[in-house]
């Protein structure tokens, strides 16, 4: 398994995960499927952007098995960064979404960054699980904020303070073979 920042090659295999990720229907960070040209022109911004933004593919056997990204906030809020992830459905539970975020957070610390934030959908609970396991606390919440068909459910905002402060435990990933 190996973790490594998004390159231009990546982007056809990452458009088709994270379009199967929509499909899913509980990802935060996208609500439509995004098409190859729409994928490559956000990468594009990515690139002009870099200061703000981080951006990280995990590989298994040679795929991309994994997708995290951070985002920081402007102005007056630019201590916190917004994160996002997700594993492709073949490789969840095998540690990958824990190594992701793990690696992540620790180029946030890079950045010095302060504070990291995420939303939720309610229903999310492998996600709500792993935000948890790394130590961030519900701080947040926009009842009945979402609809899927007919059936109204929450979102969530998840926060991580002072990443900094020395007494942060940094855990680390079980990765299953
Ligand atoms: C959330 C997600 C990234 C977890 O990835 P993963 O590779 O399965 O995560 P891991 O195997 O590292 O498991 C990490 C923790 O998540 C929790 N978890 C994972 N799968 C779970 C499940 N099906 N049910 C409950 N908790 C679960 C556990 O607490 C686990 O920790 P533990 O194994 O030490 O007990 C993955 O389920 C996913 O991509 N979901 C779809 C996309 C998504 O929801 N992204 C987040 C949007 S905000």
């Amino acid at each position: 398994m190996e973790i490594r920042e998004l390159e231009k090659k990546d982007i056809p295999e990452l458009n088709k995960l994270l379009n199967s990720i929509v499909e899913e229907g509980i990802y935060f960070a996208r609500n439509e499927k995004r098409t190859l040209k729409e994928e490559k022109n956000l990468f594009e911004t990515y690139l002009r952007k870099k200061n703000g933004k981080l951006m990280f593919v995990c590989l298994k056997n040679n795929e991309i098995a994994g997708f995290s990204s951070a985002t920081r906030k402007q102005g007056k809020r630019n201590h916190v960064w917004e994160i996002s992830y997700c594993i492709k459905k073949e490789y969840r539970k095998k540690g990958l979404g824990s190594a992701l975020l793990s690696k992540l957070l620790d180029h946030l610390r890079d950045k010095d960054a302060e504070q990291v934030i995420a939303w939720v959908i309610e229903i999310n609970k492998p996600s709500i699980n792993l935000l948890n396991k790394y130590g961030f606390e519900e701080t947040g919440r926009i009842k009945n904020g979402i609809k899927i068909g007919e059936n109204y459910c929450d979102y969530i905002l998840f926060q991580k303070r002072n990443i900094l402060a020395k007494s942060t435990k940094k855990t680390s990933p079980n990765i299953k073979k």
